[in-house]
């Protein structure tokens, strides 16, 4: 297909913001300890997610992976820090200069420290003190003492303003409650967190009480530091490394950071000072960084990585900084724990869609606190690009800090009579013929067993039709015992089939068919994304449900696509710039008009109309605003009270598109703080401006 560049980015970046949304969601499931997908469909979508943000150069602060993202929490009072609680830049592995060569940690740094020499105009004979410090891997806390008393501990939250956890600090005494010799009013910054032993002897007690355990430390400490009513937090062991002092009271304090950790060691807080250095250049700072992470003396402090700062404290006002993190500091990360252990088996799960992902059975390890002994082997082409063989010791480590994956074979252990891993020829579920297309296997029969359970999973899932009580285990007997095997069927269920299933009383079987009842009315949008139709993920589904409003307008519209009508393919995926779905490239909707068009889906889209689904639009899910409505708008900066996603969602509602670039066809550009290039752009283009205030009086929501 002939694209422009424009429109290839702006579907790149819609795809961008729906592998998010599914990451949001699916992270969100797997810390509530109800993941609905596999670790290594997971794995997948982080990876895509991050390959896709590095290539479309998206900046740090805007990225999933790096952004702080408000913490609040019902029922805390939220307080406004006076000096905001901003996060660190980072050295990142992967970064690239600007002729697409990767830059090492080491010339980062360099060239981090040459910014700042600059910044300050340091002669080249004049020292530039560094210090460098562990960085816990905690929550963040700014704590307020007044004559020595801790009077108030808040959350960061978004950074302006956090929650308000007083009670549930002392109560845990996760922080001095007193400090020696503090006069007047004191704010102290630091990290709460969890030591290991402590964090899995809690865990062993919810193990023993038949409760579900916590997935790590940091999430944790952060669940508990939430719990409205803090009593019972005494006994927990969360605790705190503090070293930043914000606001020194009526205090002599020292100059250096340095000193001034030694100062808050004095006067009885918690600070780290064995893990910490004084250098004079980069190189310096990386040799501690890097010796230190290959010791990793205490691994119960949770140390993800090290922080490097300006020592000298005065030189902190002289340098500028961006809304989302100061120039004096910048973070360094360790690399992700590896452990080798022995592969004893591959098996092969059938995703929803036939899709086949091989998946390594490992001998149980401890990888970066938690123990796997299962990874992701991504597909068929990895798996044999790495060589991966039953019996090999292999390097595992975990992506994203979560997911386990099997990164290399250590060739030197490998032992003799290993063969390599064969691609299977039929589906391990139903014995089908496998097909092949790109880098991926598939079982191609829909009636397949394991798509069956799969594919009804995923139709009852949050994302999708939300049918509550309606959970992974369930799916399996229903489809086993109940022979179920179309989503439709599902809505014919009796609370007396189901009372029969193993582990189904009367209520819960009853709930489950108040569930069924509850989600007949979730509106196109959700059946649409419910159909688990390839390219179809929830953004796209709503804007097809938006667009045409009812499933029988949409499938009409299929079969026009599919007969070749040339009016309606240009319509919504035409050859140049963008159709009716902002985005939607014409290979993609190929596939969505095929799908839709097949018996199959036709057939499941009759019988949920037969059992009173809902198959229109839902009012109020797409009001058209004059003014917005077929506007394309981009948003660049951040804004003071939207996130940059729900602006986007609200102009969408709305009618209008967003587009990730400006051109002479973009109509308005919401600039936030920090709007840099694309803002310029505007202005040189004459593009109408508007700030979230501007754009909130467009959307008549002023
Ligand atoms: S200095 C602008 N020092 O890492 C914030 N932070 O993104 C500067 N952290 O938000 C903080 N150990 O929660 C600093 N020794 C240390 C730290 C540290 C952990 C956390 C803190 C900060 C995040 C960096």
């Amino acid at each position: 297909m002939a694209t422009t560049s424009a429109q290839t980015e702006a579907s790149r970046r819609e795809l961008l913001t729906e592998l998010a949304r599914e990451i949001e969601y699916h992270e969100k499931a797997y810390r509530a300890g109800a993941p609905e997908i596999p670790d290594s469909a997971f794995d997948e979508l982080f990876e895509q997610y991050q390959e896709l943000a590095i290539e479309l150069e998206i900046p740090e602060e805007e990225r999933l992976d790096r952004r702080p993202g408000s913490d609040h929490a019902e029922g805390f009072e939220e307080v406004t820090h006076a000096v905001p609680m901003l996060s660190l830049e980072k050295l990142s592995s992967a970064r690239k200069d600007s002729k697409g060569e990767s830059v090492s940690l080491g010339e980062q740094l360099e060239n981090w420290v040459a910014r700042r020499r600059q910044d300050l105009e340091c002669g080249a004979d004049e020292a530039l003190q560094l210090i460098v410090e562990p960085k816990i891997d905690g929550i963040s806390v700014s704590l307020h003492y007044d004559s020595g008393r801790l009077k108030r501990a808040v959350t960061r939250g978004d950074g302006k303003k956090g929650d308000d956890i007083t009670r549930q600090v002392l109560q845990s005494r996760a922080a001095p409650e007193r400090l020696k010799r503090l006069k007047g009013e004191v704010e102290i910054r630091g990290e709460l967190y969890w030591p290991r032993p402590a964090f899995d002897s809690y865990n062993e007690g919810l193990r023993k009480a038949g409760q579900a355990t916590i997935m790590n430390p940091r999430n944790g400490c952060a669940g508990l530091m939430k719990r409205k009513e803090p009593v019972g937090l005494e006994s927990v062991g969360i605790t705190s490394f503090l070293y930043q002092l914000v606001t020194p009271g009526n205090n002599k304090v020292p100059e250096t950071q340095h000193a001034v950790l030694e100062w808050l060691a004095e006067i009885g807080a918690p600070v780290y000072l064995d893990g910490v250095t004084v250098v004079n250049d980069a190189a310096g700072a990386l040799a501690f960084c890097e010796a230190f992470g290959e010791r990793r003396p205490q691994p119960e402090y949770e140390i993800d990585g090290m922080v490097i700062k300006l020592d000298e404290l005065r030189l902190y006002d002289r340098l500028s900084g961006t809304g989302h993190h100061p120039h004096w500091g910048i973070a360094y990360k360790f690399p992700p724990e590896r452990r080798a252990t022995t592969l004893h088996g591959i098996t092969v799960q059938v995703g929803k869609s036939g899709k086949l992902t091989p998946v390594a059975e490992l001998e149980p390890v401890l990888v970066a606190g938690t123990t796997v002994s299962r990874a992701s082997l991504h597909n068929f082409v990895e798996l044999e690009r790495k060589d991966v063989r039953i019996g090999d010791t292999v390097w595992v480590e975990k992506a994203g800090e979560i997911i386990p994956q099997v990164v290399s074979v250590d060739l030197s252990k490998r032992p003799a009579g290993t063969v390599p891993t064969a691609r299977p020829q039929q589906c391990p579920s139903c014995g089908a013929e496998i097909m092949s297309e790109e880098i991926f296997l598939y079982c191609p029969n829909p009636a397949c067993p394991a798509q069956i359970t799969e594919r009804l999973r995923f139709f009852a899932s949050r994302q999708a039709m939300d049918i509550d009580g309606l959970g992974a285990v369930l799916v399996v007997q229903i489809v086993d015992k109940l022979g179920i095997s179309s989503p439709e069927q599902l809505f014919e269920l009796s609370a007396k089939d189901l009372a029969g299933l193993e582990r189904m009383g009367k209520k819960s079987a009853d709930n489950v068919i108040a569930g069924l009842e509850r989600a007949k009315g979730r509106g196109l949008a959700r059946v649409l994304t419910s159909l688990a139709i390839r390219h179809v993920g929830t953004t796209t589904a709503e804007d097809l449900a938006g667009h045409f409003g009812t499933a029988q307008a949409l499938l009409d519209f299929a079969a026009r696509y599919c007969d070749g009508d040339e009016a309606a393919i240009e319509s919504i995926a035409p050859e140049k710039g963008s159709g009716a779905i902002e985005g939607l490239a014409r290979k993609s909707a190929d596939v969505i008009m095929t799908e839709l068009n097949s018996p199959g889906v036709r057939r499941v889209i009759a019988g949920l109309e037969r059992a009173g689904v809902r198959l229109s639009q839902l009012e109020g899910q797409r009001r058209e605003v004059e003014g917005v409505a077929g506007k394309t708008f981009v948003l660049t900066g951040t804004l003071p009270t939207l996130k940059r996603s729900d602006a986007g969602e609200k102009i969408k509602r709305a009618g209008g598109k967003v587009s990730g670039s400006v051109s002479k066809k973009t109509d308005f550009v919401v600039a936030g703080e920090e709007a840099g290039s694309k803002l310029e752009k505007a202005q040189k283009l004459g593009v109408a401006i508007l700030d979230e205030a501007g754009l909130l009086s467009l959307l008549g929501e002023a």
